[in-house]
């Protein structure tokens, strides 16, 4: 299985890794089925993601998926953070193999789970503003 340069160097090196103090909102998401999970935190000014860190409990592939997502959305404001895909972060990493995608869903999600959990606090319905967090998708990791 071939790696991206990307990949290998947000794996070596992750950016903004670490807890929060004071987040403004958490959110931790794990795939059932390899068991990987994937925490993010954020910091909210005026609407705006001014800091954020994570902590990946998982594969390779998660911990450089989780690093280039916190990258994305750094200085965004929640809305742009909540158009993220999870394609926008393979792209940015140039690309994952096919059996690794799921991992970078986590990443989606958990930036939706820690922006859900920043509108919980603030007494406001995440539903209406985040929606759905996507469900995690098949995990191959067997097959690996
Ligand atoms: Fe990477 Fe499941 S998150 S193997």
């Amino acid at each position: 299985m071939a790696y991206s340069e990307k990949v290998m160097d947000h794996f070596a090196n992750p950016r903004n890794v670490g807890e929060m103090e004071n987040a403004d909102g958490v959110g931790e998401v794990g795939n059932p089925k390899c068991g990987d999970i994937m925490k993010m935190y954020i910091k909210v000014d005026d609407d705006v993601i001014t800091d954020v860190s994570f902590k990946t409990f998982g594969c390779g592939a998660a911990i450089a998926t989780s690093s280039m997502a916190t990258e994305l959305v750094k200085g965004h404001t929640i809305e742009e953070a909540l158009q993220l895909t999870n394609k926008a972060v393979m792209e940015a990493l140039d690309g994952l193999p096919p059996v690794k995608v799921h991992c970078s869903v986590l990443a989606e999600q958990a930036i939706k789970a820690a922006v859900s959990d920043y509108y919980e606090r603030k007494g406001i319905d995440p539903k209406d503003v985040v929606g759905e967090i996507p469900e995690p998708i098949e995990c191959h990791f067997e097959e690996n």
